[in-house]
């Protein structure tokens, strides 16, 4: 049991502070997650929000902007009186990022709603391009709203953080000046997704599972997250980014350090992250060296033409790579992790392939067990089984059992910012990242793009629009694994 975080006896108010409210995560995942969080009942009592932004607009424009923003982006429905009652909790604050004297009307406004006997809760939420992460903290501090009287202040940090280790390593220096570790809360919406939650429970409180799930009886592990869409109007980002630090350093090995860790203590933040810790610790190291083996890049092609992106770019926008975790659990067995985009499918999943333990000859050969976790689009569990076909002659087949928790639930999961949002609020950092798994997976993804960066054109595979990738990567999964198994699925 996770310890309960609520219970409190100081009367308290939250106020949570988004800078870049006028930003599209805001309107597109911020405010149908509070939304949500609203209608059913989970905010605090006393919750409000300014938004923060750098346009003029007065508050009820802002309201306006965001019901017609909430409607187009919400992925269940909306109820306009609803969400006429929510919005009344969020005002818009106009505030330029560089300007001292606007966080000194921010503390103003906070001051004008301190109410005697209760002590503010204060969730300053950064949803802002990365250029902007530090000088907004400092500005927090120079401005003495650090200083204000609080239950608690905390900070919410998106994705990037950082370009390399070096770049992580300054900003991190520099907000923590400012927020303690423990109140610093690093965005990973990967982890926040219902199937990758799932992980645990479905390990750990299965017998089945937690027996095998090991080197004797898995013989690769594949983590495959796939897009349809290309780069769309993120080519800026994009091209000084790339598939490894954009999708690898993170999403990728936050699901490979879920799926691998060991048991932890306790279900509490701490315990959960260093048992990562220890999966990250534990990577092999990736050396420049037979590199064909262990790493794929792959471009779009098409992608160079794609607006503010060079044309002559050598940006990855796929990756293939086999990672070594070298521990007793797995020990030899490689973890395949592929992510790319403009793709033939969207889809994420995590496929576990069983150690083929046929023992007779039933006419065809058999397939391995297959345990595929679906995170999206559609989320559930298949597990893939070899059982006699009906009839008087023996013959094998292979079924599936399945179970579709999108069908059951249809399509309503929340979103991982709303679990993510009430997390932060309740003060409960399991799914965030702390710094150093963020330490640890820069060196890793850093070691990679060291591996090629002398010749990063000649490793740099084509591939077409709306394909399943290059066609090195059917060679490249053979030397560890049957099949990739994500191409054996029909959507
Ligand atoms: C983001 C990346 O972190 O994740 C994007 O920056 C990517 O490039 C996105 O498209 C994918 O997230 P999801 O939840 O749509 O699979």
């Amino acid at each position: 049991m996770k310890k309960d975080k609520t219970s409190t006896d100081i009367k308290t108010k939250t106020t949570m502070v988004i800078f870049g409210g006028t930003g599209d995560l805001t309107h597109r995942k911020l405010i149908p997650a509070l939304y949500q969080l609203y209608i059913n009942k989970y905010l605090p009592k006393d919750f409000s929000l300014i938004s923060i932004g750098r346009r003029d607009k007065t508050t009820e424009e802002y309201r306006n902007d965001l019901l017609a923003s909430t409607k187009r982006f919400s992925t269940r429905n909306l109820d306009d009186e609803s969400f006429d009652t929510f919005s009344r909790m969020i005002t818009y604050f106009r505030l330029d990022f560089d300007n001292e004297k606007d966080y000194d009307r921010l503390l103003e406004e906070l001051k004008e709603r301190d109410q005697k006997d209760i002590l503010d809760n204060y969730m300053f939420y950064l949803a802002v391009s990365p250029d902007y992460f530090t000088e907004i903290v400092e500005n927090l501090k120079t401005s003495k709203i650090r200083k204000k009287k609080s239950n608690w202040q905390r900070l919410i940090i998106e994705k990037p953080f950082g370009q390399d280790l070096e770049s992580a390593t300054k900003l991190n220096e520099a907000i923590s000046k400012v927020f303690d570790e423990k109140d610093i809360y690093r965005i990973d919406h990967y982890v926040a997704k219902e199937m990758i939650q799932n992980i645990n429970m479905l390990r750990f409180q299965n017998a089945i599972f937690e027996s095998i799930w090991n080197r004797n009886h898995i013989s690769s592990v594949q983590i495959t997250v796939l897009e349809k869409e290309g780069v769309g109007t993120r080519g800026g980002y994009y091209d000084d980014t790339g598939a490894l630090r954009d999708m690898v350093q993170n999403h990728l090995l936050q699901l490979l350090a879920i799926t691998a860790m060991e048991p932890p203590k306790t279900l509490d933040a701490d315990d959960v992250r260093n048992e990562k810790v220890k999966v990250f610790k534990a990577l092999r190291e990736f050396k420049d060296e037979h590199l064909s083996e262990k790493l794929i890049l792959g471009q779009y092609n098409g992608y160079q033409k794609e607006d503010k992106v060079d044309d002559a770019s050598t940006t990855e926008t796929l990756v293939a790579t086999k990672v070594y975790i070298d521990n007793k659990r797995w020990e030899g067995v490689p973890f395949y992790l592929l992510t790319g985009k403009a793709l033939k499918n969207k889809t994420a999943q995590i496929t576990i392939e069983f150690k083929n333990s046929s023992r007779y000859h039933y006419g065809a050969s058999s397939e391995p067990n297959i345990l595929e976790i679906k995170i999206q689009p559609d989320e559930g569990i298949t597990l893939h089984l070899n059982v006699k076909q009906p009839g008087v002659i023996d013959k094998m087949a292979m079924v599936e059992m399945d179970y579709c928790q999108s069908c059951l639930y249809l399509f309503n999961s929340p979103d991982s910012y709303e679990k993510l949002i009430l997390d932060a609020i309740n003060g409960d950092s399991t799914l965030f990242t702390r710094w150093d798994e963020l330490q640890l997976t820069w060196k890793y993804v850093d070691s990679i793009i060291s591996s090629v960066k002398d010749d990063k054109s000649s490793y740099l595979r084509c591939y077409e629009m709306g394909s399943d990738g290059p066609d090195e990567l059917k060679s490249f999964i053979q030397s560890g694994a049957k099949h990739w198994w994500y191409l054996n699925r029909e959507y």
